[in-house]
């Protein structure tokens, strides 16, 4: 039968899958190859070449001053809070639907994380929910630009002012977007870039802090380096240790970052299709983009199903069900009061520092968060938006076909 889900054996919406991530090409096995020969594939002294021509390079496209290259995107975080002098006693905001790193780079700081709910339309972090968090403890706020959206950077950047709160924009999902023709990472004290193997500007693992402030940036440099002084008088030690990203990594950044430009805007311009044609579908939505938002790019596409619009099934069976037909998704990070991940009560800073109930998961209020991480989530594989007009068709006939058939999915449920 034509119509019958491939959960349940019928022939899938898209047989041949979407492109594949990373892509690489000659220009990235010819500088691979010159790093290789060139003997020098450590980090040290730090930054190499490779890793200085990254960090001008990807600074510059996302319109920051300074980059610092380092080993993954959650020790960029807790350099950023060790170099504003961030620690102990100290009190960091962070959004309750996000990676396990944003929350875990406070507590390697020594500073308590503190869980607040996202806003409901874009999902980004809720800036009343932040007023409302903030104390006499309070040092930073970490939002998250997940997916496509951009979180309200006008609103983020006007209560930090009020309250002398530093900002450090986690970007993990983000390199290429711009908020009012700025781009993302810019707006605070540091902007946090994740290269790990899935994201899309990737060496495999890396992670890239950017900054406007010099002096910053030296101490960022000093931390990641055992704690050398950067300054221009080599003088300012600090406390640090060994978060080099080595040269075969930085090389193969910098093959990726001549690509990304070409890639953003084919994935953007097949995600404006995309929505255009979402609106056939009830009950799923894409987070609502901004219109401050002035360049899209995204390192997954994230939309809200209703469950009721799929036979009441939640995002899990959908995604499986969409998986099958052949459109490559997942259902996305879990609510941090539920996510297996982020263990606070491993470490031992709830006994070691005041006030540290807020960390205690019962005591968090994240309704938003937990009905979208549970129940409504879903993100779409980058590659969907790098196969043209058609990849995207098959994708909304993949959700139409789904809701053509709610006795099946819920049966799948069922299983
Ligand atoms: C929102 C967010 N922040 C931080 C990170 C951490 O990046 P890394 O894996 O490079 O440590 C990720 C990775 O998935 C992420 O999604």
């Amino acid at each position: 039968m034509k119509d019958q889900l491939a959960i349940a054996g019928g022939t899938p919406v898209r047989a041949q899958g979407y492109p594949e991530w990373p892509v690489h090409d000659e220009a990235d096995e010819a500088l691979l190859l010159e790093a290789l020969r060139s003997g020098r594939w450590g980090g040290y002294p730090e930054p190499g070449p490779y890793n200085a021509r990254f960090c001008e390079a990807f600074a510059a496209f996302q319109g920051s001053k300074h980059g610092i290259l380092m080993v993954n995107g959650t020790v960029t975080m807790e350099v950023a809070l060790k170099a504003l002098g961030i620690g102990w006693g100290d009190e960091v905001i962070v959004p309750g639907l996000t990676f396990a790193a944003t929350a875990y780079a406070p507590m390697a700081a020594g500073a308590l994380p503190v869980v607040v709910d996202i806003e409901p339309k874009s999902w980004g972090i809720d800036a009343e929910a932040v007023e409302e968090a903030i104390t006499p403890r309070t040092k930073a706020i970490i939002p998250v630009h997940a997916g496509q959206i951009v979180c309200d950077m006008d609103a983020l950047t006007a209560i930090a002012a009020k309250h002398n709160l530093h900002i450090i924009e986690d970007c993990a999902h983000s390199p290429g977007k711009q908020w009012r023709g700025r781009g993302v990472g810019s707006f605070g004290a540091f902007g946090s870039f994740s290269h790990q193997s899935s994201k899309i500007l990737t060496a495999g693992e890396g992670g890239s802090l950017l900054t406007d402030n010099e002096e910053l940036a030296q101490k960022a440099h000093s931390i990641i380096d055992c704690g050398r002084p950067k300054d221009p008088a080599g003088e300012v030690y600090t406390f640090g240790c060994n978060y080099r990203l080595g040269e075969l990594h930085a090389a193969l950044l910098c093959g990726q970052l001549e690509k990304f430009n070409a890639q953003m805007l084919e994935r953007a311009e097949n995600a404006r299709y995309f929505m255009e044609r979402l609106k056939e579908i009830d009950g799923v939505r894409a987070l609502h983009l901004d219109e401050r938002v002035t360049r899209l790019s995204f390192y997954r596409f994230i939309v809200a199903i209703t469950p009721e619009a799929f036979g009441g099934v939640p995002n899990s069976i959908v995604c499986n069900a969409l998986d099958a037909e052949g459109i490559g998704c997942w259902v996305g990070y879990e609510p941090m009061s539920k996510y297996p991940l982020f263990q606070p009560k491993l470490s031992r800073l709830p006994v070691a520092v005041q006030y540290a109930d807020r960390l205690d998961p019962r005591k968090w209020s994240l309704p938003v968060a937990e009905r979208a991480g549970l129940v409504e989530q879903i993100y779409l594989d980058e590659g969907m938006f790098r196969a043209g007009r058609a990849g995207i068709d098959h994708l909304i006939e993949a959700f139409a076909k789904l809701q053509r058939n709610p006795d099946a999915l819920r049966k799948a449920a069922n299983k």
